[in-house]
């Protein structure tokens, strides 16, 4: 007989699977050696509805690649298990061989610079579009930008001019789905003219501080406040920038059971996805596009200097929107991990099936499920090398935490990668990380247009945010900081 007791237990660990455990939890206990059970989560009604959803979805998916089974991912946080994260750099490797961006799929080398954007460029797109985050549908309903709200505060010290604004996607040919993107603007007040915006992936939503430098943070995430010193987007302002906040919330959901609704659902209206449709990255990283649409027409912003930037998944959303967006000039693409920065040939912390999983699918193209069944990481295609590569010629800072707090992004394995896309940046007349050695913790490469730091902070993106705002200095040459008004 189960009692409720042992239901309960029995419905969370048949959950534990589709749970999302925040980054910085794996990693620390992979240095623990005890093993503590996580008391098993107690979902309400809705949360079992949209993991039955999410898992229905999924199936859906297998079932249309033919798949019968699909490998387990890697635990991230009990060493017993045998499914354990591989933190053995002798076993890291099982694919050395990275496909070569600069060779066509006829076997012709690419050896000028109008070749790569003409023939292996787009190459390099459509496989990242078929197999990896989907393609953006054709015609995607235009967004309309509504201001509707503008408050004189200060953060830090610094007077700012915060506003609230509102994408409406034209819902006309699906009314069912409204999708309004929420972003937040903030510019210095004081400002002489247009300033340089850093454009974050973030939650939230319009709630009290949001888009200011105080802003409470999202359960589980760290916006890069350290233990002391300025937050982010103080620093941000002490170079005389603005920084703008889109909700990713408002744009997709992050989960399965969401992709009938949100932007990818309304375009497909309310049907599920196709095999090569997009997934929640590719939406979010849509979001960002059009966020920066509307910053294209705000007269305190210099639109031609926006920096992406975002962590963990939002990492993985900034390397995907400075790839595929050419207007975006810089990122700074923190803890991006697997689907990210990190090479997925590597064995290291996440890994494909991790992500291929019910708990993460949803931010992939469906085709994406193989390369965790029939197939193997070094079936597909393309790699994060590849993904870097398509950032060129404009400057990108690839940021991890070290092993020790944040080893299941894998900072090597993101390392590789960043010097992996090295030839394409000089082939396009710029400058690689000139090194191919994994550096110490916390030794910055910096002299190339691909940067590359690891800190010993655990999975945030915190220790790192100086060393990127210099980097971008160094793109971005601004009049002095606005004075500060007391
Ligand atoms: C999980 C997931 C990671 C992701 C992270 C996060 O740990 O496995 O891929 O980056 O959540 O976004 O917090």
């Amino acid at each position: 007989m189960f009692t409720p007791q042992l239901i309960r237990w029995s419905v969370g660990l048949a959950l534990v699977g589709l749970v999302v455990v925040p980054t910085g939890t794996k990693a620390q206990q992979q240095t623990t050696p005890t093993v503590t059970p996580r008391p098993p989560a107690v979902l309400s009604p809705e949360a079992l509805e949209r993991q039955k959803l999410t898992q229905e979805d999924h199936q859906r998916l297998m079932d249309l690649l033919h798949m019968t089974t699909i490998r387990r991912g890697r635990d991230g946080n009990n060493r017993e298990s045998p499914f354990y994260a591989n933190y053995d750099e002798a076993k890291a490797n099982p694919f050395p061989k990275l496909p070569d961006p600069l060779v066509l799929k006829n076997g012709k080398p690419v050896k000028k610079a109008a070749d790569w954007w003409k023939l292996r460029r787009p190459e390099i797109v459509e496989d990242f579009d078929r197999e990896i985050y989907g393609r953006v549908p054709k015609v995607v309903p235009k967004v309309k930008w509504e201001f509707t709200k503008a408050t004189n505060e200060t953060a830090g010290e610094v007077p700012v001019i915060n506003k609230q604004l509102v994408g409406h996607v034209d819902n006309s040919a699906y009314p069912q789905i409204t999708v309004d993107i929420q972003l937040v603007l903030t510019t210095p007040a004081d400002a002489a003219g247009p300033v340089p915006v850093i454009l974050e992936f973030g939650g939230g939503g319009f709630g009290p501080g949001r888009g200011g430098a105080r802003g409470p943070l999202p359960a589980g995430r760290d916006a890069g406040r350290g233990p002391a010193g300025p937050t982010w987007q103080q620093q941000v302002l002490a170079k005389g920038w603005g920084y703008a906040i889109l909700n990713t919330g408002s744009v997709q959901a992050d989960n399965g059971a969401g992709l009938t609704q949100g932007i990818i659902g309304l375009v497909n209206k309310g049907q599920p996805r196709k095999l090569d449709d997009w997934g929640v990255l590719r939406a979010w990283a849509w979001g960002a596009s059009r966020a920066l649409d509307y910053l294209e027409t705000d007269k305190s912003v210099d639109a031609k200097r926006v920096a992406l930037e975002g962590h963990s998944r939002w990492g993985k959303a900034t390397i995907v929107g400075m790839a595929y967006d050419e207007r975006f000039a810089i990122a700074f693409v923190s803890s991006s991990g697997e689907g990210g920065a990190k090479l997925h040939r590597r064995d290291w912390g996440e890994t494909v099936e991790n992500v291929a999983g019910t708990g993460e699918y949803h931010w992939m193209a469906g085709n994406f499920l193989k390369y965790a069944g029939p197939l193997n990481w070094g079936d597909l295609p393309v790699d994060s090398h590849e993904l870097i590569a398509l950032c060129a010629p404009r400057p990108i800072f690839v940021s991890a935490g070290a092993t020790n707090g944040d080893g299941w992004v894998d900072a090597k394995g993101s390392f590789m990668a960043a010097a992996a896309a090295g030839p394409v940046y000089k082939l396009l007349g710029k400058k690689d990380m000139g090194i191919n050695e994994f550096p110490p913790i916390e030794t910055p490469l910096l002299d190339g247009d691909i940067a590359f730091r690891q800190h010993s902070g655990g999975h945030t993106p915190g220790p790192n945010w100086p060393t990127f705002l210099s980097f971008a200095g160094r793109y971005f040459k601004t009049p002095p900081p606005v004075a500060v008004k007391r």
